[in-house]
């Protein structure tokens, strides 16, 4: 397991979220991502506390889990079980919110909102929830948020502390996304990369973009250290 075979972001399990919407999908996902390279695959379902209790929430989870495994073949890849947690409003107050990471790694995965503008609260939580959980948080596609922020609110998230940035591939075929995937690596920021993959059609798993683009990269001793 390592960076250049770990998927850290993806859709995969079915019935759960907005991803795979049943079992052959998530199988084909699975099968695409293994011949891509992926080893090992972080299975990062939507967390919203507004929804769903901690508690229902692994039950679905683990359930969705068990219908994949029950279908488990030679050679498939390892699935490791967290989220992608959307960040509200005193998220941080979720007594179970360790639990939504993933253990192995000790990382909480951060989504900020689509819906709404940028607003301090946003990083504050973050920070709070750092600082409860004393894990390491990963927010979830950086590059995504290019669309909806300004530059400099960009920034304010880049200057979370300790914070370890996640990419989604597709950031490599878009002009926006490109150019801040090569400012991070040029500034040597702490990131990683998922496909994000929901689907087999509009949202496909696409990691063999990660070897493609990060030849000869070496990821940040923060990164390096998620695998020790
Ligand atoms: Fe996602």
């Amino acid at each position: 397991m390592n960076f250049f075979d770990t998927d850290f972001h993806c859709h995969i399990l079915p019935g759960i979220d907005d991803g795979a919407s049943d079992l052959d999908v998530s199988l084909s996902l699975i099968k695409t991502q293994a011949a891509q390279g992926v080893k090992t695959i972080i299975a990062t379902p939507h967390y919203r506390k507004h929804e769903l209790s901690v508690e229902r929430f692994l039950k679905r989870r683990q359930t969705a889990y068990e219908s994949v495994m029950s279908h488990a073949y030679p050679g498939m890849p390892r699935i490791l079980l967290a989220a992608e947690i959307a960040l509200e409003h005193n998220l941080y107050e979720l007594d179970d919110i360790e639990q939504l990471g993933n253990a192995e790694m000790n990382t909480l995965l951060l989504e900020f909102p689509f819906t709404t503008s940028y607003h301090k609260w946003m990083v504050e939580e973050v920070e709070e929830i750092a600082y409860k959980t004393r894990m390491q948080i990963i927010i979830a596609h950086i590059d995504r948020y290019v669309d909806i922020f300004s530059e400099s609110e960009i920034n304010e998230i880049l200057s979370i502390p300790d914070a370890i940035f996640q990419l989604n591939l597709s950031a490599f075929s878009e002009r926006k996304g490109k150019k801040l995937a090569k400012k991070l690596i040029k500034e040597e920021y702490p990131i990683l990369f998922g496909t994000d993959c929901h689907n087999m059609t509009s949202r496909k798993p696409n990691f063999d973009a990660l070897a493609k683009n990060m030849k000869k990269y070496e990821p940040h001793p923060k990164v390096q250290n998620l695998f020790r």
